[in-house]
């Protein structure tokens, strides 16, 4: 049957004038197709196994069809999940269809990546090099050709608009919009230290490259993405990294200490250059205070796994911690992270056994779409608050001195309390920030990114028909329409950007659709989530399993500051959530600032 429906495909050539140019510039092949030149002005859809036929791959088999139509739309999906609120904590405590409803979250989303990878921004065609060449990010739709009429293929007008006139008009801030969602710059400065293991561009190489050859949950960023690196910042004692004490609180060591390469302004003191894995962390004190948090994680963790194990060398502790931290990571993403940023009723649940049974691959390369799409500046505030002050943006950057100032306690608790910017809805990105912006989008059109509809498509969604419904507004669209002339032209990442946000969300539909399979995909395709690797032995035995199943924010917070812990949230207190009701502490992450953190502690373990 599938043999002759794919001859039968091939019977249909297409045929398109391009003014000489590539014929596959028309995009013609849907749902997923794969277009293929034949000649100067012919074109084939190859249509294998996507469920569809015809010339362009738009007529539906008949299962398609009936799957079509039995598919809620992902908005209706999304408004489910983010009501009924009594309706999901019962069905929250019925393992089964916790673990069925799971298992549907994670393979419906990481079904849509390309596993293996397939493409790169220079191979717009599958080959080997594109393959296995580490050094690039893949592509999750292939490049526009370098020969079609307008730089989206033949939407839109010839050449695209002014970079900095889009990033001034529709993507900087004019004055702050907190995120409805009330997300806390505890999660902000979480996204940046997070993604930055993976997303680490090769800006020597351009932006299609990465040195972070791992694609994934490695933790380079805090051992460093190569071997000589990671020698340099370890103790090669009890497994332990290298590390100093400052007023009897430990932090990074100096640069000076362990001469290993950071990214510094030349007028920054010698004792306030940390080195840590990534280069670039000495940026802002919030991905500082994650290194640090981090690093007495790594040496506690390694003080529990000596205990249990005196006999193993220093080697060997260090190696089973970074599984151990790798688990935790995982953990806390999923569960606190994910969970926070989705708005879910449902609980979301870290189980690698919910894939046992199921087609699921445990690679993943990380793709430059991926990249681009997390840019999300607009989380950032004006101004910073700490502990009563208020620092500008150029107080805060590069300046470490404030980890020492306040403790790791009171930025953790400073960080929680202080509300990000909403990132969709357009106009919320701060000034200090506006080249980044400008930057993606440079690359984006270097990279040739496809159209923000074609990533619509290409993610299960409905292209949009027009300026208005993308913003769900009228001015900025009126403007958007005349610099970009055509919808099917519009860019991805300004796109994401202005996208009219769902109701008291901080994103719209298309950044979740597209970044939740990326995500769920980079996080379960970890080889410890592999049926060989998930199981106690390769955390140390029974005691470090449980420290990776027991992972939270709170508790990675509680364990490594001295004296009283302060609340970890990523979700600010006290805020009206989704125009509810006030958040009470027993049923969310945030709480009041001044808890027992003895008392959070045995909530939050009776919680798991
Ligand atoms: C004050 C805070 C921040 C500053 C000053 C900052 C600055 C920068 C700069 C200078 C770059 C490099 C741009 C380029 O040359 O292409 C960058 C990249 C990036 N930023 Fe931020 N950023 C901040 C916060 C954040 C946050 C909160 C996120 C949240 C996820 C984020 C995500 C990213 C990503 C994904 C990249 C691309 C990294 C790469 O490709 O290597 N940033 N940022
Ligand atoms: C296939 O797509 C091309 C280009 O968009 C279009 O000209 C052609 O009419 C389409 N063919 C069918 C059968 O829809
Ligand atoms: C990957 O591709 C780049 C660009 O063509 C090239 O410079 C590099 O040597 C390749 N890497 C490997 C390992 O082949
Ligand atoms: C850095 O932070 C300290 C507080 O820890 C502050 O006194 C100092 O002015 C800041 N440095 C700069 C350059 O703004
Ligand atoms: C929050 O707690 C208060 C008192 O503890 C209670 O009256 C109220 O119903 C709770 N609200 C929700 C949404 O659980």
């Amino acid at each position: 049957m599938n043999k002759i429906v794919y001859i039968v495909s091939l019977l249909f050539v297409g045929i398109l004038a391009c003014e000489g140019g590539n014929p596959c510039c028309f995009l013609p092949c849907q749902n997923r197709g794969v277009c293929m030149s034949t000649g100067p002005e012919t074109y084939e859809c190859d249509c294998t196994r996507t469920g569809f036929y015809g010339e362009n791959c738009t007529t539906p088999e008949l299962m398609t069809w009936i799957k079509i139509k039995l598919k809620p739309s992902p908005n209706t999906v999304h408004y489910i999940l983010t009501h009924f609120k009594g309706f999901w904590n019962i069905l929250n405590n019925i393992p089964f269809l916790r673990d069925a409803i799971m298992r549907y979250v994670l393979t419906s989303r990481s079904h849509l990546i390309d596993s293996p990878p397939t493409y790169n921004s220079d191979y717009s065609y599958k080959s080997w090099e594109a393959y296995s060449n580490l050094s690039y990010y893949t592509r999750t739709l292939p490049p526009i050709p370098e020969d079609c009429p307008t730089p989206m293929g033949v939407a839109g007008k010839k050449t695209l608009p002014d970079v900095k006139l889009v990033v001034e008009k529709f993507l900087l801030r004019k004055k702050f919009i907190p995120d409805p969602q009330g997300t806390s710059l505890m999660f902000a400065f979480f996204a940046q230290h997070f993604t930055h293991q993976f997303f680490k561009s090769d800006m020597k190489r351009g932006p299609a490259f990465t040195r972070s050859l791992a694609h994934g949950v490695d933790l380079s960023h805090i051992y460093g993405d190569n071997l000589e690196r990671q020698y340099k910042l370890r103790l090669f004692k009890d497994g332990k990294l290298k590390y100093q004490v400052v007023d009897g609180e430990v932090y990074p060591p100096t640069v000076k200490d362990v001469q290993v390469d950071m990214h510094y302004p030349p007028h920054i003191p010698e004792e306030h250059r940390f080195a840590v894995g990534h280069e670039a962390f000495g940026l802002v004190p919030g991905l500082m205070m994650y290194a640090t948090i981090w690093l007495r994680e790594h040496n506690r963790v390694c003080d529990v796994l000596k205990q249990e194990h005196p006999e193993w060398d220093d080697e060997r502790l260090f190696q089973t911690t970074r599984l151990i931290l790798i688990g935790e990571t995982i953990k806390i993403v999923i569960e606190d992270y994910v969970q926070h940023l989705s708005g879910y009723h449902f609980k979301l649940k870290f189980d690698p056994e919910l894939l046992f049974n199921q087609r699921f691959q445990y690679q993943n390369r990380i793709s430059a779409e991926f990249n681009t799409l997390y840019h999300w500046h607009p989380l950032m505030p004006d101004a910073f608050h700490i502990q009563g002050q208020v620092y500008s943006y150029k107080q805060f950057v590069f300046n470490n001195s404030l980890l020492m100032e306040h403790g790791i306690n009171n930025l953790v608790e400073s960080f929680t309390n202080q509300i990000a910017g909403r990132v969709a809805g357009g106009q919320n990105l701060p000034p200090a920030v506006m080249m980044v912006a400008m930057k993606s989008i440079e690359n984006s059109r270097q990279m040739r990114f496809q159209s923000l509809n074609e990533y619509r498509k290409r993610f299960m969604m409905r292209p949009y028909t027009s300026f208005q419904e993308m913003t769900g507004e009228t001015e900025m669209a009126a403007e958007l329409e005349e610099l970009y002339g055509d919808i099917d032209a519009m860019e991805m990442y300004p796109g994401l950007m202005v996208e009219k946000p769902r109701p008291n969300a901080i994103f719209g539909e298309t950044m979740v659709e597209m970044g939740a399979p990326y995500s769920l995909k980079g996080l379960m395709g970890n080889p410890i989530c592999s049926p060989e690797y998930w199981k106690p032995s390769t955390f140390g035995g029974k005691v470090g399993f449980e420290i990776v199943n027991t992972a939270s924010l709170q508790t990675l917070v509680c364990r490594n500051v001295k004296g009283p812990c302060p609340v970890a949230s990523f979700h600010v207190p006290d805020v009206k959530d989704t125009g509810s009701a006030t958040i009470n502490s027993s049923t969310s992450q945030s709480r009041q600032s001044d808890v027992n953190p003895t008392v959070i502690l045995k909530e939050r373990t009776s919680e798991l």
